[in-house]
């Protein structure tokens, strides 16, 4: 985990999340979000929510992160931030949530409501690979 990030590297990212929050499509919820996250090289990769007229398509703001983190070249996502219309910090969804761990493990920090915490807190206990590697001979089998 990369402690060394100070209070203005967060606010540098939370400013990339608003930035990319003023491109959201979002014409039925009129909610807003935007997404910033830094990757393991140094990167930062933003998304905004895009909606659609068949709502359940909805793509969140991180789908728009994790795509561009592997657009431009893959890597481990660091640390994350997300935020509403208004700049406020919001939490990343309960899917969203998962989708992040995917992409930056346990020790992925999070700037949360409740402040500065991993992924380990803010999705305790998550499924991963660990758990498909840990029976991976039996999955590649394939259903019975
Ligand atoms: N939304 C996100 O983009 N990310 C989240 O983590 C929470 C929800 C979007 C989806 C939808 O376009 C709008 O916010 C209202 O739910």
């Amino acid at each position: 985990m990369d402690d060394s990030w100070q209070q203005g590297d967060w606010d540098g990212l939370r400013e990339r999340a608003v930035q990319v929050m003023q491109r959201a499509y979002a014409p039925y919820s009129r909610y807003k979000v935007g997404a910033a996250a830094r990757a393991d090289d140094g990167r930062v990769v933003v998304g905004c929510n895009v909606e659609n007229a068949a709502y359940g398509v909805v793509l969140c703001a991180e789908c728009g992160v994790v795509s561009q983190l592997h657009a431009t070249g893959g890597g481990r996502l660091t640390h994350f931030v997300c935020v509403n219309s208004e700049g406020e910090i919001i939490m990343p969804c309960g899917r969203c949530r998962q989708l992040l761990f995917e992409h930056g493990g346990r020790d992925l920090l999070v700037w949360t409501v409740s402040g500065v915490r991993p992924m380990s807190e803010v999705l305790p206990d998550a499924f991963g690979p660990d758990d498909l590697a840990h029976v991976a001979d039996t999955a590649a089998e394939g259903p019975q």
